[in-house]
């Protein structure tokens, strides 16, 4: 069984989410994967319940760095779990990019995500230039060592890891999947990495360009413990299909 996160980033309207979560719910195969949806902030508390008995898990793509006080326009991890969140995105490059989150703060997401009782999804992953400079693993070391710094987890299972190189996310320019032999030598890179921090060998996801054509590919690497799947997430007939892979 793997892992496969559905990120529905800002794509939808309300209205869209909660059909798209009823498609979900009704036609996504139970038990062959464990599945989970994360929809916006604005539809979160009405996917719950639409999900509840599904067999499908509910996520949120960030959560605030503490659990209360004055941090106007964020969102609590205690009261994501509350509307019964399990899982929670953090650091995705999006956020890195476009609101210029730094490890450092990633760092305190995770700690408060995992104080309030959910699942980081830490995102990891280079850019381009990177990749072609050949400095992908020193990147992807330094970017989970100030992530994960003091992060202490109890069991494997209390945190994620998800490799999205940058490049291969389909919403970026000339976007293409990494190849699904690259990605399993990064995600053994990664294993270790986290292993030494965390002294724990949590799951290493992958996300960028997934689709129904290729998933398989990557879901059949031992390496490679799941997906976290955007565009093709929005789409039930691919996303429903990956999941049952
Ligand atoms: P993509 O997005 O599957 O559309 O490439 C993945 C992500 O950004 O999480």
């Amino acid at each position: 069984m793997k892992t496969i996160i559905a990120n529905w980033k800002m794509q939808l309207s309300l209205k869209e989410s909660l059909e798209l979560a009823r498609q979900s719910a009704k036609k996504i195969r139970r038990g062959r994967n464990k599945v989970v949806i994360c929809p916006d902030f604005s539809a979160l508390p009405f996917v719950g319940p639409i999900l509840k008995g599904s067999g499908l898990d509910l996520g949120a793509q960030d959560s605030a760095m503490a659990s209360r006080g004055a941090y106007t326009g964020e969102v609590s991890p205690f009261n994501l779990k509350a509307l019964g969140a399990k899982y929670v995105i953090l650091g995705h490059s999006e956020r890195r990019e476009h609101l210029h989150e730094s490890s450092v703060i990633v760092n305190l997401k995770i700690k408060a995500a995992l104080q309030n009782g959910l699942i980081p999804v830490l995102c990891v992953g280079e850019k381009s230039e990177i990749r072609k400079n050949g400095e992908t693993e020193e990147y992807l070391s330094q970017e989970l060592m100030h992530s994960l710094k003091e992060v202490k987890i109890k069991k494997a299972s209390d945190l994620i890891i998800a490799y999205e190189p940058i490049w291969a996310i389909s919403t970026n320019k000339n976007a293409r999947p990494m190849s699904a032999s690259e990605a399993a030598a990064i995600h053994k890179f990664i294993k270790a990495k986290a292993a030494k921090i965390l002294k724990k060998e949590v799951l290493v996801l992958y996300g960028g360009s997934v689709n129904a054509g290729n998933a398989r590919e990557f879901l059949k690497s031992a390496a490679i413990d799941g997906l976290l799947v955007g565009g093709a997430s929005l789409k039930i007939k691919d996303f429903s299909l990956i999941c049952s892979l």
